[in-house]
């Protein structure tokens, strides 16, 4: 299928006999694969008598050779994936495998995309990012401590440089544009993080995605920040740039070093919020983030800090 779709993608039309020769099947195998298409991934593809076939919307697929015309410098080892399940899955797998880290996983589509807290990561063909990055740990915890938050702050300085302009983080790790959720960072482990573990870097961005009845929150993608599409070759190359960036500055200071420039883009700074764990409610008011990369709350006029996969922070009524 990606083959035809490599034909298909410039946006032109195409005749059934040239897609046919192309593939080496017949007419009616090509008309069978364009309805796949259509059916699977949601495609629209024009049918004009005499002229072929064309897709409504040219493609913009990953392609590694683009994502290196784009880079400057060193990259990691990509595995681009037309789909999989999960981009995170596979780099743990791959990493299981022994497969040397760093190394970049990338997919059109994810068919079980993984969110926090167990939730789905809605993830349509070629539309958005889902970016998995897998890093070996060595025997220290502290290269952990505030990871996540550090790929939100690498992932709002690359929204700002494709010239969007009212990002924002909250914490632990959603990155916010005009207040609506444009970023999902999931960090997933695997081995002993006192010895030696893997851990992906799990980043999926709403990229060229205009509508979606899938998604529950207020959401936006970078298309709709700013009007124009954006090629996600670029986008890969770009982002990579700055993780490499800021996970260098990370390695070598810790995350103290970004404790004041995080506290800078947390949007909800100083404003009143509920800390959420299940049914567990705790109010208080936002005042920043320690040095581990735990929320620092003040309850009750008393400052405590708090940190775990499963907290998610809310905006109180009043705040
Ligand atoms: C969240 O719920 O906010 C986190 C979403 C993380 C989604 C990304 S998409 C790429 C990577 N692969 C996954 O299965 N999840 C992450």
């Amino acid at each position: 299928m990606l083959k035809l779709l490599n034909l298909l993608k410039d946006g032109r039309f195409h005749s059934g006999e040239a897609l046919g020769a192309a593939l080496g099947v017949s007419r009616s195998a090509v008309w069978k694969q364009l309805q796949h298409l259509e059916s699977e991934l949601n495609l629209t593809i024009h049918k004009v008598r005499g002229r072929g076939y064309q897709l409504a919307v040219p493609l913009n697929l990953l392609e590694s050779h683009a994502i290196a015309a784009f880079s400057q410098g060193a990259q990691w080892p990509v595995f681009i994936h037309e789909e999989i399940d999960s981009t995170n899955a596979e780099g743990l797998r791959l990493a299981g495998k022994g497969q040397a880290a760093p190394f970049l996983v990338l997919a059109e589509r994810q068919s079980a995309g993984r969110g926090r807290r167990g939730r789905e990561w809605v993830s349509p063909f070629a539309e958005n990012l889902y970016y998995s990055l897998v890093l070996r740990i060595d025997g220290g915890m502290r290269q952990l401590e505030g990871l996540s938050l550090v790929v939100g702050l690498a992932v709002m300085r690359t929204l700002q440089a494709f010239g969007l302009a009212d990002v924002g983080l909250k914490w632990p790790n959603d990155v916010l544009a005009g207040g609506r959720k444009i970023t999902g960072i999931l960090l997933e482990l695997v081995g002993d993080p006192a010895d030696v573990c893997h851990v992906v870097l799990g980043i999926g961005i709403n990229v060229n995605m205009q509508s979606s009845d899938q998604i529950d929150q207020q959401w936006t993608s970078m298309r709709s920040e700013t009007g124009r599409v954006v090629d996600r070759n670029q986008l890969v190359a770009l982002l990579s740039q700055q993780l490499q960036h800021e996970l260098a500055r990370h390695r070598r200071y810790g995350f103290a070093a970004f404790q004041e420039e995080w506290e800078q883009a947390h949007l909800w700074q100083g404003r009143k919020v509920s800390l959420v764990a299940g049914t567990t409610r705790i109010d208080g008011v936002a005042l920043g983030v320690d040095g581990q990369g735990g929320l620092r709350l003040e309850v009750d006029g008393v400052e405590k800090s708090f940190s775990g996969g499963e907290l998610s922070l809310r905006l109180r009524n009043d705040s």
